[in-house]
């Protein structure tokens, strides 16, 4: 069984400033919900009950969110208004919800490493949330990876794939196909240029990561960016063990971007809101 998912959250969220200069990036609303929202019920669903936020300053706000606000349920009792906070009701009923505070931002693998502290030795998901990740029929992609480590027991990284004049923003694999979208991973470069990436399967934010990936992330020297990659550590785990990739079923909306945010906000609008 895995419990627990990370989300790292403390990032600044620079493409969407000024909108995001007080408010953290990841409570921005795709229609009436907040992106973190999303994120939460997907790791709920995949039966990761405890949600790990890895924040920093001025992200109280995700905290507060799962969190009851008094005023707001005195308020709104026994009136017609209830409906719209069903929702999250219903997350904060099922979840458990834990914070520590990265200080430095020194990249994904070094958030991932700050949350050690809340996951301990197990196997635990990590989502982004800026991915925006939907299924037409209900199974989320982290329940889908969460299948398939019960079959593999190793880490498991999301792929899809993409334009290869694209392949730069992402950690890129390259392995060995086993049938069904199923990858054994022999390769994995973060953010390649074009000439260099070793295919167009692209990592998206969802990950199953085994524990000894703690170690390795310690043994990881800054790569792209100057950062500590998720993507070096986990090509030293590969090269060791095994890491699988899995093109996942379902629709991502590149929320960090404004253009996927907005295809996501209308895609979300006219398919699951519902007028009232
Ligand atoms: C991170 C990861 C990258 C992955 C991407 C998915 O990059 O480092 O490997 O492909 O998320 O969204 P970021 O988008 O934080 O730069």
């Amino acid at each position: 069984m895995i419990k627990k998912c990370l989300f790292p959250v403390a990032g600044y969220g620079t493409r969407f400033l000024p909108a995001t200069k007080s408010m953290p990036k990841e409570m921005l609303p795709v229609v009436n919900k907040p992106l973190v929202q999303y994120g939460v019920e997907e790791a709920i669903e995949a039966g990761m009950t405890t949600c790990a936020f890895v924040t920093g300053r001025g992200k109280r706000s995700i905290a507060d969110h799962f969190d009851i606000s008094y005023e707001l349920e005195h308020q709104i009792a026994g009136t017609g208004k209830e409906t719209y906070l069903q929702s999250i009701r219903e997350v904060l009923d099922k979840g458990v919800f834990t914070m520590v505070r990265q200080r430095e931002m020194k990249g994904l693998g070094h958030a991932i490493l700050t949350g050690r502290t809340l996951i301990g030795d197990e196997p635990f998901g990590v989502l982004l949330s800026d991915d925006l990740c939907l299924h037409a029929e209900g199974v989320g992609v982290l329940a889908q990876m969460v299948e398939l480590y019960n079959e593999y027991r190793c880490s498991i990284v999301a792929i899809q794939e993409v334009p290869m004049d694209e392949v730069h923003k992402y950690g890129v694999i390259s392995g060995e196909s086993l049938g069904d979208g199923i990858y054994r991973v022999d390769d994995m470069v973060e953010k390649p240029a074009q000439e260099d990436a070793p295919s167009n399967l692209a990592i998206i934010g969802r990950y199953i990561l085994t524990p000894d990936i703690f170690e390795h992330i310690e043994r990881t020297e800054p790569g792209a960016n100057g950062e500590i990659q998720i993507t070096d550590a986990l090509q030293a785990q590969a090269r060791q063990g095994c890491v699988m990739a899995y093109k996942f079923k379902g629709t991502r909306f590149d929320c960090g971007s404004v253009p996927g945010f907005v295809e996501a906000t209308n895609h979300v609008y006219e398919n699951y809101y519902k007028n009232d």
